[in-house]
């Protein structure tokens, strides 16, 4: 990551999105300036806690924590207790962090912190993009005051997750989603073609549990719900996507995509049942993806499906070790 850089993360957390933020948090080169919440897999005042509850188990209750919107662009929303819990944890019902969230709204946070320091501030989108795009609303500068926007959301040549055609993250709210690709900043977008290849298996939730960590005791509580549902749903056997940390380790630099072109992006918001989707031009496959002046996003099509490993030693510490030790 480059070191100038400071993240602020929008999420809805969610399992994978306190997979993501522990992944960020474990790593001292990482940078992060703030956390906002959105609706999503709960509502943004749970999030919130949830995300506070995440920083308090590593010493972090000093990053501000910033609630955001609690429905789409269209006043809908759609929360996912089944795949996260009623608590957003996987049912861990754990107890209320000792922090309180910031009074400051999270579109405003975002807007006053990317004011404070042009250029410098990446934002790390893993839930909706009701945030962003009110973000935008307030302030029609801030694509030239971000340095990067990294999105983990969409389906490309992928189904959908939601829908047979959307993702969730998009899906919940395709109107702000279309804002924000539209926007004109730089933006990577990390789908289900990528995230649905990277998984986390059971064998690896268990070496989490025997570790004994708070780190490890924890994700390895929270994977246990999540498991179930990705077995029931998806993959047959107790494995799930990393959505969300894979989204955090390209936003630092930590994965190297195999395949990412750059090509148009727009969402589908029309009414019908393509709504949500994600529609990237990849016409360009077979020539090797040649530049085009539409572009505006790059798209992660492929990474090397290791990235699970990498997610279970970051969590036990081994990695940041190593690290340090280079
Ligand atoms: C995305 O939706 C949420 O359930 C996950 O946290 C992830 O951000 C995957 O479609
Ligand atoms: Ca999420």
């Amino acid at each position: 990551m480059a070191s100038e850089e400071t993240l602020i993360v929008d999420c809805d957390t969610g399992i994978d999105d306190a997979l993501a933020l522990l992944y960020l948090l474990g790593d001292p080169g990482v940078r992060i300036g703030a956390v906002t919440t959105v609706f999503g897999n709960t509502d943004p005042e749970t999030a919130a806690l949830n995300t506070l509850r995440v920083l308090e188990l590593v010493g972090r209750s000093d990053i501000p924590v910033a609630i955001g919107a609690s429905h789409g662009w269209r006043g809908t929303r759609h929360l996912a207790p089944d795949v996260h819990g009623a608590d957003g944890l996987g049912g861990t019902n754990l107890p209320a962090p000792e922090a309180a969230p910031s009074t400051e709204p999270a579109a405003e946070l975002i807007v006053r912190m990317a004011r404070q320091d042009p250029g410098a501030v990446h934002l790390l989108a893993v839930g909706p993009l009701t945030n962003l795009a009110a973000a935008l609303q307030l302030e029609p500068e801030l694509p030239r005051l971000v340095k990067h926007v990294t999105i983990m959301g969409g389906a490309l040549r992928h189904p959908g997750n939601v829908t047979p055609a959307a993702e969730a993250n998009i899906s919940n709210d395709p109107e702000a989603a279309r804002i924000v690709l539209r926007a004109g900043w730089p933006v990577t977008l990390v789908p289900l073609d990528a995230t649905m290849t990277e998984a986390i298996t059971e064998q690896q939730r268990r070496q989490l549990a025997e570790f004994g960590t708070p780190v490890t005791t924890f994700t390895a509580a929270i994977l246990d719900q999540y498991l179930d549902f990705y077995a029931r749903h998806a993959f047959g056997e107790r494995k799930a996507a990393c959505h969300d940390p894979l989204a955090a380790a390209i936003a630092v630099g930590d994965v190297e995509p195999l395949l990412a072109p750059v090509v148009p992006v727009d969402v589908e918001t029309g009414d019908g049942p393509a709504r949500g989707t994600t529609v990237a031009d990849l016409r360009g496959q077979y020539r090797g993806f040649p530049a085009d002046e539409g572009a505006n996003v790059r798209v992660v099509l492929r990474t090397d499906g290791t990235f699970g490993a990498r997610l279970v030693d970051r969590l036990c510490g081994r990695e940041a070790v190593a690290r340090g030790a280079a």
